[in-house]
């Protein structure tokens, strides 16, 4: 079975996002009720949290077509005047990664999502002239990790703007009992919940665990994930009792052992255990501050007394 079937299709399949979910409830209904286009949408967080699926969600939910593309696959206004006139009244495009357009695409997008139009320049030198072109009314689901690398302009033409959040472990435990129901894996609910604890909060890591948990549940039980097997399943993959992997070690024992707890600057700690300073930001460090394992602070990154705890290691001062 494909990642994709995994996916919810409408809202009332989706777990969690509470806020984000029940306003978008009324704004999709809204647009109905008016047989408008939806305004544009803007969703924003970590990776993994589910920003595709609800862009699906919301095309599915409106009854429309959804074009899929992203921030870097744009790589000339030409290119996004080609999607945008290919769309049929009400249709959801979908840019995921929008901070990383070019600002000349940008520049294109604005008018596209304030007046629906298209301002084309046609010939060079002293004759070239502006022609408008008129689009049919669509809506833009654009998905950031974070939303301040969005330009301000571009941020304020989003009517919707929903953070997603990290998952409790509770709703983490529902998603993973919903895939292993759709991809017929057998799971208790200590198993699942045994999961959900170790997939920092994140449904995309909830659910590659689910897969390669239910490969030791076979090779060695007798195919049903207990509690017990996905401890010993987890063990073995890295994943430690906080769903804190290798790399999130490397982090946290670099601060506490090289820069003795910080604070230590980005770029410094990306070079030092060999990681994009970017991938760091988005990646890694949501969770670690979510957990209260590392803090941002003007002069840098440092541990906190809890990530001390969790190597057992006592703080100097
Ligand atoms: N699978 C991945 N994310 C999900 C979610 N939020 N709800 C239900 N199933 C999911």
């Amino acid at each position: 079975t494909s990642e994709f079937s995994l996916r919810p299709r409408y809202l009332s399949e989706y777990i969690g996002q509470q806020q984000a979910k029940e306003n978008l409830k009324i704004f999709i209904e809204a647009a109905k009720l008016r047989k408008e286009a939806l305004d544009h949408v803007l969703l924003y967080g970590p990776p993994g949290l589910g920003k595709t699926t609800l862009s699906q969600i919301i095309a599915n939910e409106l009854g429309v077509n959804i074009r899929t593309t992203s921030g870097p696959a744009i790589e000339r206004p030409g290119d996004l005047a080609a999607i945008l006139t290919n769309l049929q009244e009400g249709d959801v495009l979908f840019i995921d990664e929008i901070h990383r357009l070019q600002r000349s695409v940008e520049e294109v997008l604005y008018p596209a999502m304030e007046d629906f139009c298209l301002d084309i320049i046609i010939g060079k030198g002293p004759s070239a002239r502006s022609v408008r072109l008129d689009l049919p009314p669509f809506t833009l689901v654009g998905a950031t990790t974070r939303a301040g690398l969005l330009s301000a302009p571009l941020r304020d033409r989003f009517g919707v703007v929903n953070r997603l959040e990290f998952y409790t472990v509770n709703e983490l435990a529902f998603i993973v009992t919903r895939a292993a129901d759709i991809l017929q894996i057998g799971i208790s609910e200590g198993g699942a919940v045994e999961i959900a604890k170790r997939s920092r909060g994140t449904p995309r890591v909830a659910n590659r665990l689910l897969k390669r948990v239910r490969d030791f549940a076979q090779v060695r039980g007798d195919g049903i994930i207990t509690n017990d097997i996905a401890d010993e399943a987890l063990l073995r993959l890295q994943v430690d009792a906080c769903g804190l992997d290798h790399v999130d070690h490397k982090l946290l024992l670099a601060i506490i052992e090289k820069f003795a707890g910080g604070p230590v600057g980005l770029d410094t700690l990306a070079a030092t255990i060999g990681e994009e300073s970017q991938t760091i930001e988005d990646v890694y460090e949501p969770y670690l501050m979510q957990i209260g394992f590392i803090q941002r602070t003007p002069r840098g990154r440092t541990a906190t007394i809890s990530a001390y705890q969790h190597f057992g290691k006592e703080m100097s001062n």
